[in-house]
């Protein structure tokens, strides 16, 4: 019906939501009504002196082009001035809610990951020992990570579908657990000063395995080492100084218990229970009604070990153990799935607070 209408008019009901959107005041858009809607010399007061105008078999075909324009006019102007207010009533509510005397907003600030919290814990348990932390690269060589801790070629923790090797030096590949620290602390010491007062260390850090992810499993997780070496240093000693440790971190009443297992570096081996932090060890869904939770892997430092690193087994002697962090981190915060533990949730990391 536009062709009933003239040209500038036309043209002008095209621009018109672009010039209402310009409106940035009352002022500007009480203009803008007068332009198009005003009494005299508007669009739409040009539109009813046409339409008086018009023949008469034209009159009833116009009337409804020009009424819905100026409908759509109104009702634009309408809701822009109710915005336009609304904004005006906001901006003022917030001028008279602003005490200028009150301190600034306090900037958010972030927080350690409880995981990191909890691997920091465990070095201030050990600390008052005498234990120090000791840094591994992420990186390995097959060397540190396999063979100095005496796990043999054929062993399935070597083949590719269980670790991560690097394409381009087959020899080096993401270190598989914290163990090659062990490795790496021996050599040294061993090689630069000398082993004279023995060793004692603790190594937190992230490790690598080819795992899908899922709640309880990561391709990416932490462990925390522990190693001790020195003269004369047997089972008692690891299970007393782990029973001091697992009850700093637990609570005083807790209990400890070994049972024997494999791993190549240490002979014997055991693995470490702990009484159920949750139930008191009554039995509950974390324990899995036994009373009992599976915390580490542990031993006395198989001699091969020592005798890689130069260090005479027939002298020396000590422990190692070996704990999963995110593990004791879901079991001490209840928390079901470990991916909330990376996903930097701010709730769920807010949540965390009481995990210390
Ligand atoms: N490295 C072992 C693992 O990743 C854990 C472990 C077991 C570490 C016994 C130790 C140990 O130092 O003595 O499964």
């Amino acid at each position: 019906m536009d062709h009933l209408l003239p040209p500038d008019i036309v043209e002008a009901g095209h621009s018109f939501p672009a010039e209402l959107a310009a409106c940035g005041d009352l002022d500007a858009l009480l203009r803008l009504k007068g332009a198009y809607v005003g009494r005299e010399g508007s669009h739409a007061a040009r539109l009813m002196e046409l339409l008086k105008l018009a023949p008469k078999e034209q009159k009833r075909d116009l009337g409804a082009a020009i009424n819905a324009l100026k409908q759509q006019w109104e009702e634009g102007l309408k809701s822009r001035q109710f915005e336009i207010e609304t904004k005006k009533k906001n901006r003022k509510a917030l001028a008279a809610s602003w005490d200028p005397s009150l301190p600034p907003p306090v900037p958010a600030q972030g927080a350690l990951n409880p995981l990191n919290r909890l691997m920091d814990r465990l070095v201030e348990v050990f600390r008052p020992l005498g234990f120090h932390v000791e840094e591994g690269p992420e990186i390995e060589t097959e060397a540190h990570n396999f063979d100095g801790l005496n796990i043999p070629e054929d062993h399935p923790a070597k083949a590719s579908s269980d670790t991560f090797y690097l394409a381009a030096h087959p020899d080096l590949l993401l270190r598989t657990h914290t163990s090659p620290v062990q490795v790496r602390t021996l050599l040294r010491v061993a090689q630069d000063l000398g082993i004279r007062g023995g060793v004692r260390f603790l190594s937190p850090g992230r490790v690598y395995r080819k795992d899908e992810i899922d709640p309880t499993h990561s391709p990416m997780f932490h462990q925390v080492e522990g190693m001790l070496v020195g003269h004369g240093i047997g089972m008692q000693h690891l299970k007393g100084t782990l029973e001091y440790a697992l009850r700093a971190l637990f609570g005083p009443h807790t209990e400890i218990r070994l049972r024997p297992s494999y791993f190549p570096f240490v002979e014997p081996g055991c693995e470490v229970d702990v009484s159920c932090p949750l139930c008191a060890a009554r039995g509950c869904r974390v324990c899995k009604g036994s009373g009992w939770v599976e915390i580490l892997g542990a031993g006395l430092i198989h001699p091969k070990v020592l005798e890689y690193a130069g260090i005479d087994p027939v002298e020396w002697s000590g422990w190692a153990f070996g704990m999963g962090v995110e593990r004791m981190a879901m079991m001490l915060s209840q928390t079901p799935d470990l991916r909330l533990f990376f996903e930097n949730d701010q709730r769920f990391l807010k949540a965390m607070g009481g995990l210390d």
